[in-house]
């Protein structure tokens, strides 16, 4: 997925400006036919995404969802969100031994040289490559250094959750929709049919908006189950949901939803704003196969609302599914389906 950028990364070592070393932590890590045996055993490698955390372990890496403890050796894929990027940078120079080194590469197409060019004015960097489409560059954290430099400490701060616009909530940088309410997400809520009570699931729940507005309107709700893939966004929606009435009804699963649920008592209701992105190509598999763990996993005459971009192809994959499909709303782009009456398993 990430070959180019995971060939530019290593080139440093690989070209023998930097030693090879013992240990070190890989960022935003993805599997890569390209780490060879001399990488693999070293790495500790940190994803928060279910899925690229699930690929890693099964190719035999190490994976972490968080790192922790301190490495001679950075490496960090830079991604398209600059924030993001900002903040991974000042954490993976705190989580560097002092004198270690970190290594960081972007592809061109998503801005890595223009943030290279932040990172010499905040920090200063030691060395440079340009290959692969890609830009790398590594920095060191000196000797006796402890404290974390001053733009970093601030770069480190920028990846906090932050307030989203017009709401009590909060999300971090690199989250979905995380400065403002998705337009569907918000659509969805507004056309919430009455009556949504028992046990609730939210697939691909993000930073907890709909699961908010849903505790806050439905007292009925017995139970209500967030699933989603990246742990960040996890994270800030246990502190959204805390803002909720009788929050101790939300539970939270870290899960990758395209793989099904897991064995849980069938749902009452089932709400979902899928995802309709696999890195940058539009991918509606992934929606069918929310579509699908969806109708798994309700009961048979369960209640499914599915809100979408209106140019992608799920009404069909709803039809297949259940027996009523009802176009609920239609505005801005989006479409809100209620689908009930489940087709046998
Ligand atoms: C369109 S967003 C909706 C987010 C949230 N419901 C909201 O209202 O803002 C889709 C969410 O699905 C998550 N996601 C992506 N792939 C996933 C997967 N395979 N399993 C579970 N969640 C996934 C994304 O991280 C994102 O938060």
């Amino acid at each position: 997925m990430h070959t180019e950028q995971i060939l530019a990364l290593i080139l440093p070592f690989e070209k023998g400006l930097l030693p090879m070393p013992e240990r070190a932590f890989l960022m935003r890590a993805e599997p890569s036919e390209v780490l060879t045996e001399d990488w693999r055993p070293l790495l500790v490698c940190e994803q928060s995404f279910k899925p690229a955390f699930t690929a890693l372990t099964k190719a035999g890496y190490q994976a972490v969802e968080r790192l922790s403890c301190a490495f001679p050796v950075g490496l960090l894929l830079l991604t398209k969100h600059k924030v993001e990027n900002r903040a991974n940078v000042a954490r993976a120079w705190s989580l560097l031994e002092p004198g270690g080194v970190l290594v960081c590469c972007g592809a061109n197409a998503l801005g890595a040289a223009s943030f290279e060019r932040e990172v010499v004015r905040t920090i200063g960097i030691e060395g440079q490559l340009s290959k692969h489409s890609s830009r790398i560059f590594w920095l060191r954290r000196p000797e006796g250094e402890s404290a974390l430099p001053e733009g970093l400490a601030d770069w480190l701060a920028s990846g906090e959750p932050r307030p989203v616009d017009d709401t009590a909530l909060v999300a971090r940088a690199g989250c979905f929709s995380a400065d403002h309410v998705d337009t569907g997400s918000r659509i969805l809520a507004e056309c919430f049919p009455a009556g949504i009570a028992g046990r609730v699931a939210d697939l691909g729940a993000g930073w907890g908006y709909l699961g908010v507005r849903l505790l806050e309107r439905f007292p009925e709700i017995t139970g209500l189950d967030l699933y989603e893939a990246e742990a960040m966004a996890l994270a800030d929606s246990r502190t959204n949901m805390a803002t909720a009435p009788a929050p101790e009804r939300a539970t939270y699963h870290w899960h990758d939803v395209t793989a099904g649920l897991p064995a849980v008592d069938p749902y009452d209701w089932i709400v979902s704003n899928p995802p309709f992105h696999e890195g940058s190509k539009a991918d509606p598999a992934i929606g069918k196969a929310f579509i699908t763990a969806a109708w798994k996993a309700i009961r048979r005459r369960g209640k499914f609302l599915l809100v979408a971009n209106r140019h992608l192809p799920y009404e069909g994959e709803l039809r297949k599914r259940f027996r009523s499909v009802e176009l609920l709303h239609q505005a801005e782009g989006f479409k809100v389906y209620l689908s009930t009456n489940r087709h046998d398993k």
